[in-house]
């Protein structure tokens, strides 16, 4: 195959969870750019269906649809549902994330921790054992889980100075969990040819970040970070793109570091 047929994603469905949020809004753009149909999913299904119509009015393929990770019921039907419309699902981006319900060890209450661990672990576990029936169906697909720099090494509470900003404990132990479980899934069902693999990215939140009174935090921030910026609006697209594509498909249960070098040092 030619380089550029190697990248397309024409003809291929892929769902993005989360997928109008900060990171979520690029990967369903990036994911639509290279040619893919895309099924931008979460709770609030206006929001989702605002950002399809924005990407359909530009010549793509995209569709909003609700999905509460919190909700058997709600991933099961949402998953038969995007079968039913598109008879196949070839890419999961497993992006949502919820941040209620987390706090640093001595704040966390255990409702806090079940709550967040009912969508971004239980979540997860169960949007993924769904879509992979269908993929292992068909012998092919791929899922992306988009972990971060914080399940990749542990928080830098240094960075925070002063700010009353942190890193939740909750936080930590979901994002590792994802690369453990990326991990296990690529071992497990390489045999089907479906790949797994893990985006693990760096900071980005443009708004909040202009903010004066995370100066502290955003001065120490780029310091320790090599390429000296955020994440910019398409940072995430070409990694998204290549483990979602053909040009990645020698590549199962990698964790790649999209963070300007957060984690070299
Ligand atoms: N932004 C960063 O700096 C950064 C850095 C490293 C890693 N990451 C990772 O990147 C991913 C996206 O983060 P983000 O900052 O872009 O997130 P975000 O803007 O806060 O968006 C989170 C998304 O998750 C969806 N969501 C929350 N609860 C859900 C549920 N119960 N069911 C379905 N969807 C749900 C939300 O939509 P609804 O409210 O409509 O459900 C929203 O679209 C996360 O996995 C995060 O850990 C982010």
């Amino acid at each position: 195959m030619k380089t550029g047929e190697l990248f397309d994603l024409g003809g291929k469905v892929a769902i993005v969870s989360g997928g109008y949020g900060l990171y979520g809004k690029h990967i369903s753009t990036g994911l639509c750019e290279a040619g893919a149909s895309v099924v931008i999913a979460s709770r609030n299904v206006e929001k989702c269906a605002e950002l399809a119509d924005e990407l359909n009015a530009r010549g793509y393929d995209a569709v909003g649809m609700k999905l509460d990770l919190g909700s058997v019921e709600s991933i099961n039907g949402f998953v038969a549902d995007v079968l039913e419309k598109y008879g196949r699902i070839d890419v999961l981006v497993n992006n949502a994330v919820i941040r209620q319900g987390m706090a640093d060890l001595e704040d966390v209450s255990a409702e806090g921790w079940n709550f967040a661990a009912n969508i971004n672990s239980t979540g997860l576990m169960q949007i993924s054992k769904q879509v992979v029936k269908s993929m292992k169906e068909r012998k092919s697909g791929c899922i992306i889980n988009i972990s971060s720099i914080q399940g990749a090494v542990g928080p830098n509470f240094e960075v925070y100075g002063s700010t009353g900003m942190s890193s939740p404990v909750n936080y930590t132990y979901d994002k590792w969990g994802m690369i453990g479980l990326t991990k296990w899934m690529a071992n497990y069902y390489g045999k089907y040819n479906i790949r797994v693999n893990c985006i693990s990215p760096g900071g980005y939140n443009p708004d909040a970040f202009a903010d004066e009174s995370k100066r502290e935090f955003v001065d120490n921030y780029l310091r320790l970070t090599p390429l000296q910026r955020f994440a910019d609006d398409d940072d995430i697209k070409g990694p998204i793109v290549f483990l979602a594509s053909q040009a990645a498909k020698y590549v199962t249960g990698h964790n790649l570091m999209v963070d300007g070098g957060w984690t070299n040092w």
